[in-house]
């Protein structure tokens, strides 16, 4: 018996050895301690080994399946090394890696979401209206009358049926108060067209944000507080804000919101970034007299508007210089913002 375990345990080592791949090392291992393997086979004979000796065998057996499993473990490694390596062979580790490109919001996106976010926690809604407008609602309405530089042919792109690419989101205003009865409180953050020449400041599609307030009793203090409020949100509450006097045909009256931009390297200067004022009875009185009714009354009701270019804040809030980079969609200038 102990001839046995000797011989069957120096073929096992050597079978072992012999093997070449991981499917042969499986089979080896069945052959040998599986049900039917040859060492198994050999431990039912203890059962025949006289009792004075069956301490002694069964160590020996004992080591031979130890020497085996070991030798099992031991050569399932080296395949496994081996055809590791294989699999890395030819392939040069130290090549860069491709990049992965992950794409991230425009500052357009960014600019238009953050002015969004903090009128909106103001009570504002989002609203909308059409991009082809008709005249009514982008002039008439506004009290722009009909020989205002803003609807000559040179300023306004016009379609053949008379409508027209609207030329500011204040359109918006006309159509929200049409459909619905005060108080009404939205913003309108949209594209506008002008036939402009595009140059570093100019685009012919830009966008805007126009805003609405109309309800009793809105004052001139509610604007200021509104705007003030605003612009200290989105540049800093540092930033200073002035209003100054100007003219629009659908305020009044009407002023023109300038911040103080403190670029590095470049003495403070004030700079434009909206436009507002108190809605203009003649707007009311349109709306009254498209609506049918007397909800907006200028005797029952008062607001506030206004609009700015989104444009403008993105190039302020990033020191972009040149407008056209925000359409041109480089991604060196773009990946900036991710
Ligand atoms: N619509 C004006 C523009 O495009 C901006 C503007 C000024 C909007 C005053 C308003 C406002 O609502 O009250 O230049």
């Amino acid at each position: 018996m102990k001839d046995q375990i000797e011989a069957t345990q120096t073929e096992a080592l050597a079978r072992i050895e012999a093997v070449a791949d991981i499917r042969s090392l499986e089979d080896a291992r069945v052959g040998i301690l599986g049900k039917q393997g040859s060492l198994t086979k050999l431990s039912a004979g203890m059962r025949d080994v006289p009792k004075e000796e069956k301490a002694e065998v069964g160590q020996l057996l004992n080591a031979a399946r130890q020497a085996i499993t070991g030798a099992l473990e031991g050569k399932k490694e080296a395949l496994q090394s081996e055809a590791d390596a294989k699999a890395l062979a030819g392939i040069d580790l130290t090549l860069p890696a491709r990049s992965l490109h992950t794409g991230s919001l425009h500052p357009l996106t960014l600019i238009r979401d953050e002015a969004v976010g903090i009128l909106r926690r103001m009570g504002f809604a989002l609203a909308d209206g059409p991009e082809i407008e008709d005249e009514f609602h982008c002039f008439d309405a506004l009290n722009t009358p009909a020989d205002h530089p803003a609807r000559n042919e040179k300023d306004t792109f016009y379609f053949d049926s008379g409508k027209l690419l609207r030329t500011h989101t204040s359109s918006v205003q006309v159509r929200t108060m049409e459909a619905e009865a005060p108080p009404i409180r939205i913003i309108a953050p949209g594209s506008a067209y002008r036939r402009d020449e595009i140059d570093a400041t100019h685009l012919s599609v830009f966008n805007q944000l126009e805003g609405l307030y109309v309800d009793t009793d809105v004052s001139l203090g509610d604007l200021k507080g509104t705007l003030e409020y605003f612009f200290h949100e989105l540049f800093g509450s540092a930033t200073e804000v002035r209003f100054r006097p100007h003219f629009f045909p659908f305020t009044e009256p009407s002023f023109e919101i300038d911040v103080k931009l403190h670029a590095k390297g470049q003495a403070p200067k004030w700079i434009e970034v909206a436009g507002c004022g108190m809605v203009d009875p003649a707007v009311f009185d349109a709306i009254g007299a498209s609506r049918n009714d007397d909800a907006y009354s200028p005797e029952k009701v008062t607001g506030f508007a206004f609009g700015m270019g989104l444009d403008r804040l993105a190039m302020i809030r990033w020191g972009i210089k040149d407008i056209r980079l925000l359409i041109e969609n480089d991604t060196r200038f773009l990946k900036q913002f991710a």
